[in-house]
């Protein structure tokens, strides 16, 4: 079909929630996609951090087609080997003692938030923290935990009791938190907030304020986590195991999958029936994200440390370069952003494109770069010297 009658169509079919880019992609493979009119892209946004492996990895189709053989669905009142060696896995990557399987991350939000609910209600504990520019997922809770008035407005009214507190402010995080904080929710590195990393010292300042007042700390690496920083979850770069942590994304193999992870302290929280899901935990999903894990131990999480290092220093000797148009560098691993002048920022995605790859604008002037975590040194030249190309050209 004519890109022109799939443009129509989907306008005529679809609420008009995307804003779609034009190219159209007839498959991918490896970190690059191939469009229809037989251009090729190098991809620099992988799905929005889910394509991990890039595309058509043979070991998660392979583990896909295996899995379809034996059942791609059963119900939750089943025990389920593939659940099992799938929780076995990412349990033992991540360190934490239990879990709760879902479909999405802001499902394992809505879980998450559910969990802190029956944790503090009896303790008379009502407000949760989150933070500014943080994002948590489009359903209730979550939306309510999402800081962006695009999202919110229209919506009204949603959760009550939640503040919005600045990344690494610690004198603001002191005077908000007391005997009344539930729980503070946030992204170590956020996505959609510009890539804002918390410091370790603001870690630090948090599990002093945890002690003190007995709130739980919920760390939501869904974008950040699996390998991408180039350890498996972003938390691991710190000193801290917060109470429950949330991955989602990546972790599925670009099959729908989410994980809400939970230390033992909290296990009695939740009771059989309390809550549940009908897809959570698919078995095909969750065989995708066994060869997943497999190629993450396997050198795809060294790959994306090493990637990561690479990519930023290249990117600081540009900033070197042209101090006036890239402002800051920031971000852990494979995945970083670099805040660019306004004016430059707006046609940035449109040039990248020109020079055949895609990019990924967040926070207005943010270029997130959240590639394949299997990208290569060459791949990384091929973006630089086309992210210089641009900045050559560019007049202020
Ligand atoms: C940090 C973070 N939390 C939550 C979500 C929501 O996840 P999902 O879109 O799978 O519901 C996202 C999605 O972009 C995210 O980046």
């Amino acid at each position: 079909m004519s890109k022109k009658v799939n443009k129509e169509k989907e306008e005529k079919y679809f609420l008009q929630t995307y804003n779609r880019l034009e190219q159209e992609i007839e498959y991918g493979k490896g970190v690059w996609l191939y469009s229809k009119s037989g251009e090729i892209y190098l991809d620099m946004f992988a799905g929005l951090a889910v394509n991990i492996l890039g595309y058509n990895n043979p070991a998660v189709s392979e583990a896909i087609t295996e899995q379809l053989k034996k059942y791609n669905h059963l119900s939750n009142y089943f025990l389920q080997d593939t659940q099992i060696a799938f929780a076995e896995n990412i349990l033992r990557l991540s360190g934490y003692d239990k879990l709760f399987l879902t479909s999405s991350g802001t499902e394992s939000i809505e879980a998450a938030i559910k969990l802190v609910r029956k944790y503090a209600n009896p303790l008379g504990k009502n407000e949760i923290i989150s933070f500014k520019g943080g994002f948590h997922g489009r359903t209730y809770g979550a939306l309510s935990l999402t800081y962006k008035e695009k999202y919110r407005t229209g919506y009204e009214p949603l959760m009550p009791g939640v503040i919005f507190l600045t990344h690494n402010n610690e004198k603001e995080l002191t005077e908000a938190v007391n005997e009344n904080t539930a729980a503070v929710f946030l992204e170590f590195i956020q996505g959609e907030g510009g890539l804002s990393t918390v410091s370790e010292s603001y870690i630090n300042k948090l599990a002093e304020l945890k002690r003190k007042y007995n709130f739980l700390i919920v760390a939501d690496c869904i974008q950040c986590g699996a390998g991408r920083t180039g350890k498996f979850l972003s938390i691991q770069h710190y000193n801290i195991t917060p109470d429950i942590c949330v991955v989602a994304k990546g972790i599925g193999g670009g099959l729908p999958l989410g994980v809400v992870l939970i230390k033992n302290d909290l296990k009695d929280i939740i009771k059989t029936g309390e809550h549940g899901t009908t897809f959570g935990g698919n078995p095909v999903s969750c065989a995708a994200g066994i060869a997943v894990m497999k190629e993450l131990e396997n050198g795809v999480m060294e790959n994306a440390d090493n990637m990561g290092k690479l990519l930023k220093t290249e990117l600081e000797k540009l900033q070197e370069k042209y101090p006036e148009i890239i402002k800051d560098i920031r971000g852990i691993g494979l995945m970083l952003g670099v805040e660019v002048e306004d004016e430059f920022a707006k046609t940035l995605m449109q040039k990248f494109a020109e020079k055949n790859i895609f990019v990924n604008i967040t926070n207005n002037n943010v270029l997130r770069i959240i590639p394949p975590l299997i990208i290569s040194k060459e791949n990384i030249d091929y973006f630089i010297t086309a992210f210089r190309s641009i900045l050559e050209s560019y007049k202020l």
